[in-house]
C-alpha cells in the first residue's frame, strides 16, 4: 500500500485550517467561540480587510489571538502575523498573553518567547509596537496577517506602513477594538468600501445573554450598569465602551452642575487637614490656598500679585494655625519656586506635576487625570460638602471637560482651553485637586504560566512534514 505523501497530508491540512478555521480553533485550540466570535473568524478568513468596533469584554483579544494562530497554521510553509496595540503593555501582555495561553495549554510546540513566537524559518508570530513603524518593515512573505487591537489608537503612520507589507493576495489586516476615535483608520474603515465591518455591544456577551457571570474578564449586566450610572447613557464613554457605536459630538462635563448643587454645606469633620495650594503664573491669575479634611472644604484664601516668598509665608502660617497635616503643591512654573524654598526650609510638601505619570497608567493620560477623576468621584458620592460662601468660587469645576485620547486614556481638558472659556484660570479648582493627589494601593498580577513538555508538537509535526522530500 502507498505511504500518504507528507507534503500531500500538510497542504490538506493547511487547507483544512483555511476552509474552517473555526473548527480547528474548536478542536485544536479547545476554544469554544462564541457565535460573534465565529463570525470575526470567518469574516477575517473571507476577507482581505476586517474592522470589528465594539463594547468591552466581548473577548476580542481572545478572538484576535486564536485567528493568529489559525492562520500560521493556514500557511504553514511561511507565514507572518504581526501583533499590535495600543501600548506594549496591551499587545505584551493581552493579545499576545491570549496567545502564549493557548499556544502552551495545547502543547502547539515551536519557541515560545517573550514576544515573538517562532515555528520556524519564515513562520512566525511577531509583537511590534505601535510607535514604530520600521518595525513593519521587511514581513514580505508568503501570507502576512497584522492584527490590530484597540485599533482606534492607530497613528496614520503605522497604517501607511502596514498597507506597505500586506499588498500580496494572501494577506489580511484585522482592526478591532473600542470605537473611541472620529479620527484615523479604524474609523475611516467603517466608512470605506474596501473594508468588511462588523459591530458588536457588549451586551453580546455570554455573560450578560445567560445572566449568569461565568466566564471572568467577559462583560456582565452589572458592569454595563455601572457604567451607565457613572457616566449616563446618553455619555460618549456609554456608546463606544458598551455599545460599541463612534463617539458624538464633543468632550463630556466632568462634573454635572446637579451633582455640584446636590453636595452638602458641611458634614461632620473627619481625618487629618491638608492644604492644597495654586500658585499664580500670570498677572490676573490668583494663588489659591484651600484647606480640607475627608470631608468638608474648612477655608478658601485667594490673593492676587503674591512672589513665592510671601505664598511660602504663608503656607507655614497656615500650616501651624490649623495643624495641617499635608500639604500639597501644583509644582509646575512657580510653583516649583514654592517647593523648593519651603524643602529648603525644612518643610515638609508633596509636589504634585500635573504632567507626569499617573498611578492607574491604563485609565489615565497623566496625574491631572487621575486626581481630577478622584475629586469627581467624592463629589458624585456627595462625600465633599463646601460651605455657602465659597460655593460660587468652586463652581469653576462644572465647566471643566474631559476626554479619551488616541489611546483610550481619560484626559483632562487642557487648562488654555478652559481658561480660554471661563476667562481666567480655574485656581480654585486647581488648588483643591491637587489635595487628591495621593497614590492608591497597586497589586501585581503575574500571567506567567509554566510550559508544559509533549512528544511531538504541532508545529514540530508540520515542520517535519515540510521539510520531507
Ligand atoms: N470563547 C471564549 N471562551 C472562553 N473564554 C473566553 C472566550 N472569549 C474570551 N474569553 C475570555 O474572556 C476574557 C476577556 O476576553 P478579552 O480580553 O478577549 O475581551 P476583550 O473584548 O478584548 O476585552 P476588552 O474590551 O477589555 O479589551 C479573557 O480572559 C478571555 O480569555
Ligand atoms: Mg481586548
Amino acid at each position: 500500500m502507498a505511504q500518504p505523501n507528507p507534503k500531500t497530508e500538510l497542504v490538506a491540512f493547511a487547507e483544512s485550517v483555511r476552509t474552517d478555521p473555526c473548527a480547528f480553533i474548536e478542536n485544536t485550540l479547545n476554544t469554544d467561540l462564541f457565535s460573534y466570535q465565529q463570525e470575526i473568524v470567518d469574516a477575517v478568513f473571507s476577507h482581505p480587510r476586517v474592522a470589528v468596533r465594539s463594547g468591552n469584554g466581548i473577548g476580542k483579544s481572545l478572538v484576535s489571538a486564536a485567528i493568529a494562530i489559525a492562520f500560521l497554521m493556514s500557511y504553514p510553509l511561511g507565514s507572518y502575523v504581526i501583533l499590535t496595540s495600543s501600548t506594549w503593555r496591551n499587545i505584551k501582555t493581552i493579545l499576545f498573553g491570549e496567545l502564549r495561553k493557548l499556544v502552551r495549554r495545547n502543547k502547539l510546540g515551536g519557541d515560545l518567547q517573550q514576544e515573538k513566537w517562532q515555528l520556524d524559518e519564515n513562520w512566525a508570530a511577531l509583537c511590534i509596537n505601535s510607535d514604530r513603524p520600521e518595525g513593519f518593515q521587511g514581513h514580505h512573505n508568503q501570507a502576512v496577517l497584522v492584527v490590530i487591537d484597540e485599533a482606534s489608537a492607530l497613528p496614520d503612520a503605522i497604517y501607511e506602513a502596514i498597507i506597505g507589507i500586506t499588498t500580496g493576495e494572501n494577506d489580511k489586516i484585522l482592526q478591532i477594538g473600542n470605537p473611541i476615535n472620529t479620527e484615523g483608520p479604524f474609523y475611516n474603515a467603517f466608512h470605506s468600501s474596501n473594508w468588511t465591518t462588523l459591530h458588536y455591544p457588549s451586551t453580546v456577551s455570554p455573560n450578560v445573554q445567560r445572566s449568569k457571570n461565568a466566564i471572568p474578564g467577559l462583560a456582565t449586566q452589572q458592569w454595563i450598569d455601572s457604567i451607565a450610572e457613572e457616566y449616563s447613557i446618553d455619555s460618549n464613554v456609554y456608546r463606544a465602551r458598551v455599545l460599541g457605536e463612534f463617539p458624538e459630538g464633543s468632550d463630556e462635563s466632568l462634573i454635572p452642575l446637579g451633582w455640584y448643587e446636590a453636595l452638602p454645606e458641611d458634614l461632620p469633620p473627619s481625618g487629618d487637614k491638608v492644604l492644597g495650594v495654586d500658585v499664580a503664573r500670570f498677572g490676573a491669575d490668583q494663588t489659591v490656598f484651600v484647606i480640607r479634611d475627608n470631608n468638608n472644604i474648612l477655608s478658601v484664601e485667594a490673593h492676587s500679585g503674591w512672589d513665592t516668598m510671601k505664598t511660602c509665608g504663608k503656607i507655614q502660617q497656615l500650616k501651624t494655625e490649623h495643624d495641617i497635616d499635608q500639604v500639597f503643591v501644583d509644582e509646575t512654573g512657580v510653583g516649583g519656586g514654592v517647593v523648593d524654598r519651603l524643602r529648603e526650609q525644612g518643610v515638609a510638601v508633596s509636589a504634585v506635576t500635573f504632567s507626569a505619570s499617573p498611578y492607574d497608567r491604563a485609565q489615565f493620560a497623566n496625574v491631572r487625570a487621575e486626581v481630577y477623576w478622584r475629586l469627581r468621584q467624592a463629589i458624585r458620592a456627595g462625600e465633599l460638602a463646601i460651605p455657602k460662601h465659597v460655593r460660587s468660587k468652586f463652581l469653576e469645576l462644572c465647566s471643566m471637560r474631559y476626554k479619551f485620547n488616541s489611546s483610550g486614556r481619560l484626559q483632562i481638558e487642557e487648562k488654555s482651553e478652559i481658561k480660554r472659556r471661563l476667562t481666567r484660570s480655574p485656581d480654585h479648582a486647581e488648588a483643591l485637586v491637587v489635595t487628591y493627589a495621593e497614590p492608591p494601593t497597586v497589586g501585581v498580577i503575574s500571567l506567567e504560566e509554566k510550559a508544559p513538555q509533549q512528544a511531538e508538537t504541532l508545529v514540530q509535526r508540520i515542520n517535519r512534514l515540510a521539510t520531507v522530500d
